[in-house]
């Protein structure tokens, strides 16, 4: 069977599964606490794919390719029982070529501490955690709940101790927020063994009032930090790699930066996204998805399935990033990030 690509020869590599669409933080470039207070309504149990179906489909994208599954939301740890999909996930073995499966969680870390040890067990292999400052006042601004910085500290130390390593800590810089807080965040980074990433601020969904002068260039941010701790360029890890490294000129570590505004990266973007309840999105930018739910509970075959996934992958056009500037986004509804996981 030939490798499967899209119409831009890209391979299809990553499953980014959003387990939830609730969170139980607010930030402001995701989902906006006056937007999505108490009452919003959240997708309704039934519609959320068990965690067997979700296994059921990440066979398949296995089977076609897929070597990185990555969970996300929402915020995944919010899900109940969460590591049980991670078990099952991590049964899965390897892909039909060989490769064994990276499996890995985007979190904001508040519940890490209680859950670390249960992901790990389950066969989780690292972690990403969200952390937008330190200081306890921007952090509460951007997690728009009034959380200080306390707990993801110390979900951070658990995953350590677990070994869910290498840690990477997810920064979302914008400018006038937290960008004064870039150092200090690298600073904290190296001297805890983990790898930081600044990412900079994108015009995802459609409620965060995005404006280009928000967002900090990732060359910006390189230049802060290599003022006070000398950088230079590292190889990415592997084609496609989001993140571009820097490593510390004194051997300390690395970081990394995601310059999908001003470096967009689509050319070789291999990643596939599914949603809680089921609809496979190519594009973090997409203004919908092909279902898989709805011909799944209709009683379709894995080999249905696979030629669903086959059949939109083949089209896949997608590269949102680099046409964002000829776009108009006030009149293109996009898919919300936390529907999608980021
Ligand atoms: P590694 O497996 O550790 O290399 O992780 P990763 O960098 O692929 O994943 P992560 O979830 O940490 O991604 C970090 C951030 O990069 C996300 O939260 C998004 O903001 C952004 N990002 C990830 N994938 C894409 C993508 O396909 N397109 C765009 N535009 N941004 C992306
Ligand atoms: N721009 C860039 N990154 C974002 N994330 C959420 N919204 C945005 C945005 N507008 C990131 C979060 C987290 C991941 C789930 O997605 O920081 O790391
Ligand atoms: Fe929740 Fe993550 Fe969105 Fe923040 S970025 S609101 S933590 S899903
Ligand atoms: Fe991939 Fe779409 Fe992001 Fe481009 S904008 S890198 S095509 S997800």
């Amino acid at each position: 069977m030939p490798a499967l690509k899209d119409t831009l020869d890209r391979p299809l590599r990553d499953l980014r599964i959003s387990v939830t669409d609730r969170c139980n933080f607010r930030c402001p470039y995701c989902m906006p606490a006056e937007i999505y207070g108490e009452r919003y309504q959240f997708l309704p149990r039934d519609q959320l794919l068990t965690f067997e179906e979700t296994a059921r489909l990440a066979r398949v994208f296995v089977k076609l390719g897929v070597t990185k599954l990555r969970l996300t939301g929402g915020e995944p740890l919010v899900r109940a029982d969460v590591e049980q999909l991670v078990a099952m996930l991590a049964a899965l073995g390897k892909n039909p070529e060989g490769h064994a499966l990276d499996i890995t969680l985007t979190t904001n870390g508040y519940l890490l501490e209680q859950k670390a040890q249960a992901l790990k067990d389950a066969g989780l292999q690292r972690i990403t955690v969200s952390l937008d400052s330190l200081r306890p006042d921007v952090f509460a601004r951007l997690n728009g709940r009034n959380f200080t910085p306390e707990r993801v500290l110390a979900g951070i130390r658990k995953a350590q101790q677990v070994g869910l390593t290498p840690i990477k800590l997810n920064c979302v810089a914008v400018r006038g927020v937290n960008d004064e807080d870039i150092v200090d965040l690298a600073r904290f980074a190296r001297d805890n063994g983990c790898i930081m990433r600044f990412i900079e601020y994108m015009d995802v969904g459609n409620l965060n009032h995005w404006k280009m002068d928000q967002v900090v260039p990732a060359r910006e941010i390189v230049e802060r930090i290599t003022a006070v701790f000398p950088l230079e360029p590292a190889e990415p890890n592997y084609k496609g790699e989001v993140a571009e490294r820097w490593r510390y000129r004194d051997g300390a570590s690395e970081l990394g930066v995601i310059a999908s505004v001003t470096q967009p990266f689509c050319r070789d973007c291999t990643r596939a996204r599914l949603t809680t309840d089921g609809k496979l999105v190519t594009c973090l930018f997409a203004s919908t998805g092909a279902d898989l739910r709805g011909p799944m509970r209709s009683g379709a075959s894995d080999d249905d399935l696979e030629a669903i996934i086959r059949q939109v992958w083949t089209v896949r056009t997608d590269r949102y990033s680099e046409l964002r500037t000829a776009m108009t986004p006030a009149t293109r509804k996009k898919i919300e990030m936390f529907q999608i996981g980021g």
